[in-house]
């Protein structure tokens, strides 16, 4: 072995730690040429064999090869070292999430399904989806509608009368405003912006100044139905309706009209629904009838037509109304309307 020989060993040393990565490395080098056994201490070894006179520069080079390597490997092993513990605390972004376990996933609201529910099937049959104000004019609710001014509906017994604003613009009698108690108004809202044929649905919130009970809420959902079109008849009133009430119901039902009065409706019809739960024959749900009432309709008065600038001589119209809350208590035997507000999950869990 000779100087120069020592030295390649040496830069080839440095040289293998420059390329170290991983602690696995660091110790596959300690291993061949840091201990006892290792390539250096091999080294010291043949030390014997050098001659007397080139021992002291061979012992001096050999403890500097010793020194700068143990030095290199001590950076590398720090650098090596810190840089695992850091990947070790680091977040690791590969990691799938944690699942969400949820004992009892929310779901929609039993009235909200019902309601949605209802809206689909209107829209599949072709009816468009029309909204109108909440807060009201007297006159879209009532006068157009044709109530007399004197009509039992007006009466501070039904009506939320809401105190005029002067900033208020509303598009009609601004003087005597209401909270609408009927999705009815936006009909004449419609035939006022629009020109026949109309054919869409109002779903919405109503209110009315009534004691709240078993059967009745002072805000409540409704969806109202208006058909305008050159000889439009009863029939086809008739014919949605049935269509409609075997959708949402089933289709063996049937249903039936009877004979009934609105100001804004000649004639006018109230629809049963035969009673889903017994086929007709008579249970607890329908009293003992066969039958459920859903809804009320009926042609469109001449004078409400005539009122929302349309010429009744031209066209006729149907129209209906449902309450979505006492149908979604008739579809789930809801007995207490009161259940659907109250947000208890003994209730709402049940559907
Ligand atoms: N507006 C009526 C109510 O509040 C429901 C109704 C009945 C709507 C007959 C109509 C209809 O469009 O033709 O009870």
């Amino acid at each position: 072995m000779t100087l120069v020989e020592l030295q390649i060993f040496k830069e080839q040393l440095l040289a293998d730690l420059d390329t170290i990565s991983s602690t696995d490395q660091l110790e596959a080098f300690k291993l061949a040429h840091l201990t006892r056994k290792g390539s250096i201490a091999a080294l010291f070894e043949r030390l014997r064999e050098v001659s007397k006179e080139e021992k002291p520069q061979f012992g001096k080079e050999l403890n500097l090869l010793r020194q700068t390597i143990e030095a290199r490997f001590a950076d590398k092993e720090a650098l090596i070292g810190s840089s695992s513990k850091r990947s070790k605390d680091a977040i690791d972004l590969t990691m799938p999430a944690r699942p969400i376990i949820v004992e009892e996933p929310g779901h929609e609201h039993p009235l909200m399904r019902t309601f949605n529910e209802m809206i689909a099937i209107f829209e599949k049959m072709g009816f468009a989806i029309a909204y109108g104000p909440e807060v009201e004019d007297d006159e879209h609710n009532f006068g157009k509608l044709n109530f007399p001014p004197d009509h039992p509906a007006r009466d501070m017994q039904d009506t939320f009368f809401v105190a005029p604003n002067p900033t208020w613009k509303i598009g009609g009698d601004d003087e005597h405003v209401v909270l609408r108690t009927h999705t009815s108004p936006v009909q004449v809202r419609l035939m006022e912006t629009q020109t026949p044929p109309i054919r869409a649905i109002v779903p919405g919130r109503v209110y009315r100044n009534e004691a709240v009970s078993a059967r009745s809420q002072a805000a409540f959902f409704m969806i109202e139905g208006l058909v305008v079109d050159k000889g439009v008849t009863m029939a086809d009133l008739k014919g949605v309706l049935l269509s409609f009430a075997k959708q949402l119901f089933g289709s063996d039902v049937k249903i039936r009209l009877r004979p009934s009065f609105f100001p804004f409706t000649e004639p006018s019809a109230e629809v049963d629904v035969s009673c889903y739960i017994c086929g007709g024959k008579g249970c607890r749900v329908c009293k003992h009838s066969g039958w459920l009432e859903i809804l009320g309709s009926g042609m469109v008065h001449p004078n409400v037509l005539r009122a929302s600038g349309i010429d009744p001589e031209i066209y006729s119209g149907y129209a209906f109304g449902f309450g979505v809350d006492r149908t979604a208590m008739m579809r789930y035997d809801v007995s207490d309307i009161r259940d659907f507000f109250e947000n208890d999950l003994r209730f709402l869990s049940q559907f």
